[in-house]
């Protein structure tokens, strides 16, 4: 017989109500207002557009970047230059990843990341309040994982987005560092975006929404991530006291800042909480996010000399990112790790 695997092999087994296990404790479940029930928002995430940012028009898009990343913290950018073929490719190689035989995904199930690639469902459950609607593949982007142990079927995809994220990475690392009024090539110094991580999230149907949650709130650790969602809502950030969606737009890819760039830029820009809903849709909800971060493990990481003065001072300490790394890793998921290094 075959043995189920994650939350996808939960809803394969036919269940009408969810495990207790899942149920999130009322604190959690008590702000989830549908769009209909709530008020409209003052706030809005922004979409950028990215053509010919590299030449006249970039003053305007390092001023919407620049205060996108001040204000809110998350933006989207269309004409980024990832075609729509590539973007596509990407959600239906992770959906096909994670709708194979258990068989197939069992090979890599919670397997150690030390070939930087794993297959798991709920392995924060130390951490978290109650488990989450969703099953994630993880894969070490940069530096490479060992090609053979990616999936076959979404090998060439994952190679490809790398590629295309690398780029891109780039571009926002250049319109940040200007957005902060430092020289283009600061974050790059720094040597972001040369580390990334990729999780493809799958979040299938759930059929009580409204008592457990896809992805609990959180920060994200690194510099930027830059996300791929689908076409299903379901991703929300908070500003100030209220949850806003982040409604998918067909072609743009999600930019949100990490506690790093938080920390470097010396509270400008700010990493925003976050969190997904459970998926109500009987179709599952596919979503990619890459964390881009710098890959030195020596340099001093805190508030940029550039960006401290005795107006501003520093509000945050100096660290290395191994220490960084050990402190993310020790951290609980409700706790701050921004606020560690203050
Ligand atoms: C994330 O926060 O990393 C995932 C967001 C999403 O699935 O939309
Ligand atoms: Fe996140």
């Amino acid at each position: 017989e075959e043995s189920k695997l994650g939350v996808k092999g939960l809803v394969d087994s036919g269940l009408s109500s969810i495990p207790g296990l899942f149920i999130h404790p009322p604190e959690t479940l008590s702000d989830f207002k549908p769009a209909q029930h709530r008020p409209v928002s003052v706030h809005s995430i922004p979409t950028i557009d990215l053509s010919d940012c590299n030449s006249g028009r970039r003053p305007s898009v390092v001023e919407e970047v620049g205060r996108a990343a001040r204000e809110l913290g998350f933006f989207q950018v269309v004409n980024h230059g990832v075609r729509t073929e590539v973007q596509d490719g990407m959600i239906t190689a992770v959906k096909v990843f994670h709708e194979q035989s258990m068989e197939a995904k069992k090979r890599i199930y919670r397997r150690k990341m030390e070939t930087g690639v794993a297959y798991f469902s709920n392995v924060d459950l130390f951490h978290s309040k109650a488990a989450s609607w969703r099953d994630t593949l993880e894969i070490r982007l940069e530096p490479k994982a060992d090609t053979e142990e990616i999936p076959e079927v979404c090998r060439n995809e994952v190679m490809e987005w790398n590629q295309q994220i690398q780029r891109l990475g780039s571009t926002l690392m250049g319109l940040l560092s200007e957005g902060l009024g430092l020289s283009p090539g600061k974050l790059q110094e720094l040597t972001c975006p040369e580390s990334r991580m990729m999780v493809g999230n799958y979040y299938p149907y759930c059929p009580q929404p409204d008592l457990t949650i896809g992805l609990a709130s959180h920060t994200d650790p690194g510099v930027i991530t830059v996300l791929l969602q689908d076409h299903l809502p379901g991703l929300q950030v908070k500003c100030g006291d209220e949850w806003v969606d982040v409604a998918p737009v067909p072609g743009a890819l999600v930019v949100n800042v990490g506690d790093i760039l938080q920390i470097i830029s010396n509270n400008e820009y700010k990493s925003a909480e976050h969190r997904v809903l459970a998926n109500s849709s009987q179709e599952a909800r596919v979503s990619i996010a890459v964390f881009c971060n710098s890959n030195n493990m020596e340099i001093q990481f805190g508030p940029l000399q550039e960006l401290v003065s005795s107006d501003k001072p520093a509000v945050f300490r100096q660290f290395t990112m191994e220490e960084y790394l050990r402190r993310f890793f020790a951290t609980e998921l409700d706790e701050s790790l921004v606020d560690y290094f203050r």
